[in-house]
């Protein structure tokens, strides 16, 4: 359950199926919380900090005292345009990472004052950029201990994205050459280092100022998008990680070896499945989703060090309209994260 729900969805009418456990921020459990809310579609300024019903965790799911909150163009798309999720009222955010408060009935992976970070189903399970949020318990993983709570908030629908695509879809191996689209980016940066503990030789794209960033990062070529073309390559891709869709998803099957494997974040051209067809490569569209294993093996990957979040800027929740307007110039370096507590 999400606050996009109304206030009825989230009690619990039989106190009995949750194990509640006092909040010290809301002694006896106060019922409202401060969430950034939305009446209408639009610009940023749509965007209230707005005092909400707290919701509560039914069956199988926790109560997350938000510490920050991730933010992804996803929400600044359902933000303005709606797109998967019911007309508003409306609280985006889908990245979490906090202190588990309660647990709901049939709980066994958590308790209250466990440190988690997850991703919220998406997209029907919004909610996160408010201080309470409730999810099903496998959306979360416990929090890296060597990560503070805002780079465990960048990671979750990055890093997930990028290991779906990556490990799962295109079954990157060692060896293999991969090139990742706006690599500097959220889901970019991730990806590259995902690539490269999978032994991967990684080119990604980015504006020219972008490309210390990125062979900090481990990328072994930079392709300057403004200035180059992707597709001048004297040797064949195993795998792109196409994060703009479009023109850029066709022209990409054509740097790919018969046999390789391209998966775009957003749909292609017209023309992107029948060019693919031709060159034998498989074109996927893949849509992110919330999963145990993958939010385990990033916390993995992070603890032993082959994963690190950058978040270039952090905005306090009540600043949420203007950290939309700032990621939504499409220009960010990392994450920006909202910081709730
Ligand atoms: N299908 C899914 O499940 C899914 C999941 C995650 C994300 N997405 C989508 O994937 C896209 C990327 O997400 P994100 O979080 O990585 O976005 P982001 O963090 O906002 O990406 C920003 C980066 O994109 C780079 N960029 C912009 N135009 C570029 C171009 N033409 N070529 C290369 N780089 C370019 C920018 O670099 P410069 O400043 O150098 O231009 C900037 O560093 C978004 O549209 C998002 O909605 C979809």
């Amino acid at each position: 359950m999400t606050t996009n729900d109304t206030p009825a969805d989230h009690s619990s009418s039989d106190p009995a199926v949750t194990t509640a456990s006092p909040d010290p921020a809301a002694p006896g459990g106060a019922p409202t919380m401060l969430a950034l809310h939305q009446t209408a579609l639009g610009g940023p300024e749509v965007l209230r900090l707005t005092e909400l019903p707290r919701p509560a965790p039914g069956p199988g799911e926790i109560l997350v005292a938000v510490h920050a909150a991730g933010l992804n163009p996803t929400d600044f798309k359902h933000r303005a345009m709606g797109l998967f999720l019911p007309p508003p009222p409306l609280t985006l955010g889908w990245d979490v990472s906090g202190t588990v408060v309660e647990t709901g009935y049939g709980v066994t992976l958590f308790q209250p004052g466990d440190e988690v970070f997850g991703m919220l189903p998406y997209p029907y399970g919004a909610g996160s950029h408010a201080e309470y949020v409730t999810g099903p318990t496998r959306a979360f993983a416990a929090k890296p201990a060597g990560i503070d709570h805002v780079q465990a908030a960048a990671l979750p629908l990055a890093a997930l994205t990028a290991w779906q695509v990556l490990v799962e879809t295109a079954g990157l191996r060692d060896g293999q050459r991969v090139l990742i689209h706006a690599a500097a980016g959220g889901v970019g940066h991730l990806a590259v280092q995902i690539a490269k503990e999978r032994g991967a030789h990684v080119t990604g794209t980015a504006s020219a100022p972008k490309h210390d960033f990125l062979r900090e990062l481990g990328a072994d070529a930079c392709v300057d998008y403004r200035s180059e073309d992707f597709t001048d390559t004297d040797e064949p891709y195993d795998v792109v990680l196409d994060t703009l869709g479009g023109e850029t998803a066709t022209r990409s099957v054509s740097v790919l070896r018969p046999g390789g494997v391209l998966v775009s974040l957003l749909p292609g051209a017209e023309d992107t499945r029948a060019a693919a067809e031709k060159a034998q490569v498989r074109a996927e569209v893949l849509l992110v989703e919330h999963d145990r294993a993958g939010m385990l093996a990033i916390a993995d990957l992070v603890e032993r060090g082959s994963l690190r979040p950058h978040v270039s800027g952090t905005f306090p929740l009540a600043e949420g309209a203007r950290a939309h307007a700032q990621g939504e110039t499409g220009r960010t370096t990392g994450k920006l994260v909202l910081t709730v507590r």
